[in-house]
């Protein structure tokens, strides 16, 4: 008998439906929410009525896809957090009562540890242990993964993730929500050298970008008063400008922590894992530090629900099943 899994990722603002079949992937179907670009931001209260919305044609599109009548399903997986509570409800609530008509087991996921899992869905795969340095739009965090369900934290931000800096600080530019696609297109036209922001000092393998956001306001607010076309004149310098210090700040902890634990097999996953520059730069370092550097394709960064269904796989494979009973945690830990 094949181990199929229908997997749902509903923990932000897209909608997302996978199937898997003994751990390959046959549908990953996205239904994304325009709704929120106008506000700048993702209105909670919109994202779940959206999911709402979705859930339905977007599952049934899945399992059409992957030519996998719900009766041969052998579980449902679902993220469970860390994510907006609302979203979340949504996903598990659908997944619970699916299971419990199809009389077959519920399996929980941590969307954190999913986005590191998101390496195992296709070749080149890592060996473990591995760091990965998980980049999102609400984390960013160094971990050792000792095995597919077994990671430890090292590091992670104190305030803002590296999503978050790359849309606050976009926003400040004017850019629209999110903003962290627009800066790495518009970085790619820029000066990287053309301007200088703060870097934190954090202590051992924390992570801070608050320091950036503000330094970035300043020096905008500042530069306006004595031109107010500064930004229009600047922008693909100051995207560039930007994206650099993120990234610099992103690869300084990584390499301390390759050091000190001895590891040279090293991934990066999230959301800001597609942004090019970051890609490149893991690349160049990887290859002067003799790293294997791991960089998922780019329909695995952002938000999917094949990363939660090739975490289910192996959760399923450990027979790590979950009660009915069970509650959404928007701060899920691992
Ligand atoms: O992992 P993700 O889809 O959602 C969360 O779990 O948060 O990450 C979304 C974040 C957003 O902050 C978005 O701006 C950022 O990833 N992002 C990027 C790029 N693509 C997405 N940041 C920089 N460059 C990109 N190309
Ligand atoms: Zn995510």
């Amino acid at each position: 008998m094949s181990i199929n899994i229908l997997a749902i990722e509903s923990s932000c603002d897209d909608t997302s439906a996978a199937v898997f079949s003994d751990g390959k992937l046959l549908s990953n179907i996205m239904a994304s929410q325009e709704v929120h670009s106008q506000y700048g931001g993702v209105v909670p209260e919109l994202a779940s009525r959206e999911h709402q919305k979705h859930i339905v044609p977007t599952v049934d599109l899945a399992l059409k896809e992957a030519k996998i009548d719900k009766s041969e399903l052998s579980a449902i997986a679902f993220t469970l957090g860390p994510g907006l509570i609302g979203s979340l409800m949504v996903g598990t609530s659908f997944a619970k009562s699916m299971a419990l008509a199809l009389g077959i087991p519920i399996i929980t996921v941590n969307h954190m540890q999913a986005h590191i899992l998101a390496h195992f869905i296709e070749e080149p795969q890592p060996s473990f242990p591995f760091i990965c340095l998980t980049v999102s739009g609400g984390h960013s965090q160094l971990v050792l993964v000792k095995d597919y369900l077994n990671m430890e934290i090292i590091g992670e931000t104190i305030d803002d993730a590296a999503g978050e800096a790359f849309d606050k600080t976009g926003k400040i530019l004017g850019l629209g929500y999110p903003a962290g696609p627009l800066v790495d297109k518009l970085a790619a036209k820029g000066n990287p050298d053309a301007f200088t922001f703060a870097e934190p000092r954090v202590p051992e393998f924390d992570y801070s970008f608050s320091g950036l956001k503000t330094s970035v306001l300043y020096f905008i607010q500042k530069q306006l008063k004595e031109d107010e076309e500064f930004i229009e004149k600047n922008l693909n310098d100051l995207c560039a400008s930007i994206q650099k210090t993120i990234i610099k700040i992103l690869m300084k902890n990584l390499i301390k922590v390759a050091k000190k634990y001895e590891i040279n097999e090293i991934a990066i996953a999230g959301g800001v894992s597609a942004n090019s520059g970051l890609r490149k730069e893991l690349e160049s370092v990887a290859k002067e530090k003799g790293w294997n550097s791991y960089i998922p394709h780019i329909s695995y960064c952002t938000d999917n629900a094949a990363m939660i269904g090739i975490t289910a796989h192996y959760k399923y494979l450990n027979k790590e099943f979950a009660d009915q009973g069970v509650i959404p945690d928007p701060r899920l830990k691992f």
